[in-house]
């Protein structure tokens, strides 16, 4: 399998599909949840896969010292234009050991799921654990698997300005795999994304193994409670 996620989410064409993505979504969940974490003053907090930065530059709004980090060098360029004494963006993979500690660690908007081996998954939590300080508080919100796979929408098409976007959806081998597919100035485009069929059980048992405790489990970005069947979101608060 290639790493996909090392051209589609540096294109052109993941950042057009994605135009809309909702930014009061994710300024309504971070304050949201910033007022639950309630953090003391000047604590520092990353938020890993970051991608643009939207949830990075809210949680610098609300008053933390905050960093982004994202793998994708353009996400990382785009994000760099709104930094500020307390607002930093760095290039990383999360697969690497993070290069310092923090309070709080953030990974949002299923930014994972998208490695080949189970492993690197394990180690990548293990990097995120260890780059906590003590007590630190990671907030994970992934899908919750269980929901996507009943209902799985198989094809869908997205118009987006002069784009016809073609996603077809199916379970192979364990990931969640949408083909996107596309014609522009006579050119067919293919592209893909796979993000492990990763069950809340699962996540679970992988957030143990590294050492976490888990505080809270919500199923939305408005913090409803988590509900295997009908939640949308797997969203943990866990501590170190
Ligand atoms: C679904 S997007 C979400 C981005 C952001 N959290 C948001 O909600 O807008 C997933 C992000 O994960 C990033 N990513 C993928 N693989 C990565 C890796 N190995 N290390 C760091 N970031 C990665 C992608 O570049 C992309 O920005």
């Amino acid at each position: 399998m290639s790493e996909w996620f090392k051209t589609w989410f540096d294109s052109e064409y993941y950042h057009l599909l994605y135009k809309d993505r909702d930014h009061t979504e994710a300024e309504d969940f971070i304050k949201k949840i910033y007022r639950l974490l309630a953090p003391l003053p000047k604590k520092t907090m990353l938020d890993l896969a970051c991608g643009k930065g939207r949830h990075s530059i809210q949680l610098n709004k609300m008053g933390a010292f905050v960093e982004g980090c994202d793998y994708s060098e353009n996400s990382i360029q785009y994000a760099k234009k709104f930094e500020n004494d307390y607002l930093h963006f760095y290039t990383h993979d999360m697969r690497n050991k993070l290069p310092k500690s923090y309070d709080y660690i953030f990974n949002l908007f299923t930014s994972f799921g998208y490695f080949k081996t189970l492993d690197e998954h394990q180690q990548t939590l293990q990097h995120i654990y260890n780059g906590l300080t003590d007590k630190g508080i990671f907030i994970f919100d992934f899908m919750n698997t269980q929901y996507v796979l009943n209902h799985l929408v198989a094809k869908e098409i997205i118009q987006k300005e002069s784009v016809q976007f073609r996603i077809k959806r199916e379970l192979i081998d364990g990931f969640i795999t949408k083909h996107i597919s596309f014609e522009e100035n006579g050119n067919i485009h293919q592209y893909k994304e796979e993000v492990r069929a990763l069950h809340p059980n699962e996540l679970i048992k992988m957030m143990k193994n590294c050492g976490f405790s888990v505080q809270e489990k919500f199923g939305n970005y408005q913090l409803a409670p988590f509900d295997l069947q009908s939640s949308k979101r797997f969203i943990l608060i866990l501590i170190k």
